[in-house]
């Protein structure tokens, strides 16, 4: 937090705000109480309590720092707090939230489409799920949902909310949902819908889209992409492997995609988007309120969500972070995707290298999450002497995280083994971690030698 702009950038910002509502009769705000100040003195104690997700030695979760000016117009918009369910609660962040939306459908190539924020991934799924569930009534028995064993562990738990029915499929050695085990479960001829997964919590690996899409045209269902974290890996889609790239280059034949600006967009947290390829979608949503939808003739963004109240500074904060960082190839923006990917795929040339540890036999990291797991005699041991390496390197200030993958991703000889290993995983997801990788390397090296690995 050194050099931190956004108080100064806030301050100024916060002037020019109240101008906009200067001709408002006077009136005594709160005044400030000699207690808020001890309050916030013990915030910022408390919030000491955290791993130091903003520096570039927090190489552990996903979790990337939101962008100074999307913090600064995050709060800006807090002098106002509109909510984004309707323009009677706010005006400007319903228009800036349709702008900044249509700049996301526009990365994916949609120009006509139904889309909004939501509060989170999770949420954005939900609707997605929600929706192909409406559609699916239309269909028949043909209503169960399939996700691979590496979709993130939510959709099962929606599908359950939802009353329908999910099965996981086998992953394969690259972590990507297996075509055979998916094929199989749609020669059932109950599956109303197939999640794809472009860019998995655990690894970042992106299911073969092209080949599901062949499999739609074979037996007709619908395809939701799950992009809450690789969405913007479009952007870069050039620089990425064959595989990977052939999958987002048809990603605009998905009938729905959720992508988190809160993940890679250098959004607070708060920020999902879901989209529908096809606008008709809006009619599931249809519904009147007796309190809002007075002020304007205009779409009302709680005309086309789940979700009722929602931060219209998450809007705001994205339509300002846009202004700056369009979400476009070529630009500042795609380029700090590629810098994390580079570091990704630097820190695993390093782990292949390394006598001491096992990096998955499929190959390189497909985004920028790199896994590996420590060599030992058995899996039981590998998996106790990694959490030690994370507490090690945790001691050098070097934040990874932790993740159960299956044994047989490192040693393929042992394909049919159920067998898991808890293996050390770095999300690269700041520009900076590029130049950071000596460090991060260095620190892990001065870990494993303090653990007496060889
Ligand atoms: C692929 C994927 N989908 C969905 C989610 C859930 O998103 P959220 O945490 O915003 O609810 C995550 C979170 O990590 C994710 O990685």
């Amino acid at each position: 937090m050194p050099n931190d702009p956004v108080p100064e950038l806030l301050s100024r910002a916060t002037k020019l705000l109240e101008r906009e509502f200067a001709a408002l009769p006077a009136w005594e705000s709160i005044a400030i109480d000699g207690q808020m100040t001890g309050i916030l003195a013990e915030v910022a104690h408390r919030l000491g309590n955290n791993y130091p997700y903003f520096h570039p030695l927090y190489a552990g979760q996903m979790l990337k720092p939101p962008h100074p000016l999307a913090r600064v117009a995050y709060a800006l918009a807090m002098s106002i707090n509109p909510n984004n369910h309707a323009r009677d609660g706010g005006r400007a962040s319903s228009e800036m939230e349709i702008e900044a939306v249509r700049q996301i459908a526009a990365m994916f190539g949609w120009t006509e489409y139904l889309g909004h924020l939501t509060s989170s991934g999770t949420i954005a799924n939900l609707e997605a799920l929600w929706v192909a569930g409406q559609v699916a009534q239309g269909h028949g028995p043909k209503s169960r949902i399939i996700g691979s064993d590496q979709a993130h562990y939510t959709h099962q738990r929606i599908s359950a909310v939802l009353r329908l029915q999910y099965s996981a499929v086998a992953s394969d050695q690259h972590g990507r949902l297996d075509l055979a085990a998916l094929d199989a479960e749609l020669r059932k001829g109950d599956v109303g819908t197939v999640v794809a997964t472009l860019g998995t919590t655990a690894i970042g690996a992106v299911d073969p889209l092209d080949e599901i899409l062949a499999l739609r045209e074979r037996y007709g269902f619908r395809l939701h992409v799950d992009a809450a974290y690789g969405g913007y890996f479009k952007l870069i889609q050039e620089s990425l492997d064959e595989p990977a790239r052939r999958a987002y280059s048809v990603i605009d034949h998905a009938d729905s995609i959720v992508i988190d600006p809160h993940k890679h967009g250098l959004q607070p947290y708060g920020c999902g988007c879901v989209l529908f390829r096809d606008p008709a979608a809006g009619r599931f949503y249809k519904h009147d309120s007796p309190y809002t939808y007075f002020t304007s003739h205009e779409l009302h963004l709680g005309e086309i969500s789940l979700e009722c109240s929602r931060a219209g500074a998450a809007a705001v904060a994205l339509w300002a972070t846009h202004q700056l960082l369009p979400p476009v190839p070529s630009g500042e923006f795609a380029r700090g995707l590629a810098q994390g990917r580079a570091a990704a795929l630097d820190l695993d040339r390093r782990l292949r290298a390394d006598t001491r540890f096992e990096t998955p036999a499929a190959g390189p990291p497909e985004l920028d999450i790199a896994v590996w797991k420590v060599k030992a005699e058995s899996p039981e041991l590998s998996s106790q002497i990694a959490k030690k390496v994370f507490d090690a390197c945790a001691a050098q200030d070097l934040h990874l995280a932790l993740v159960q993958l299956p044994l047989s991703w490192f040693a393929p000889a042992n394909r049919e083994s159920n067998a898991q290993v808890t293996c050390l995983r770095s999300v690269l997801m700041k520009p900076e971690h590029q130049a950071w990788l000596d460090q991060i390397w260095q620190r892990l090296s001065a870990a494993c030698t303090e653990l007496n690995l060889h």
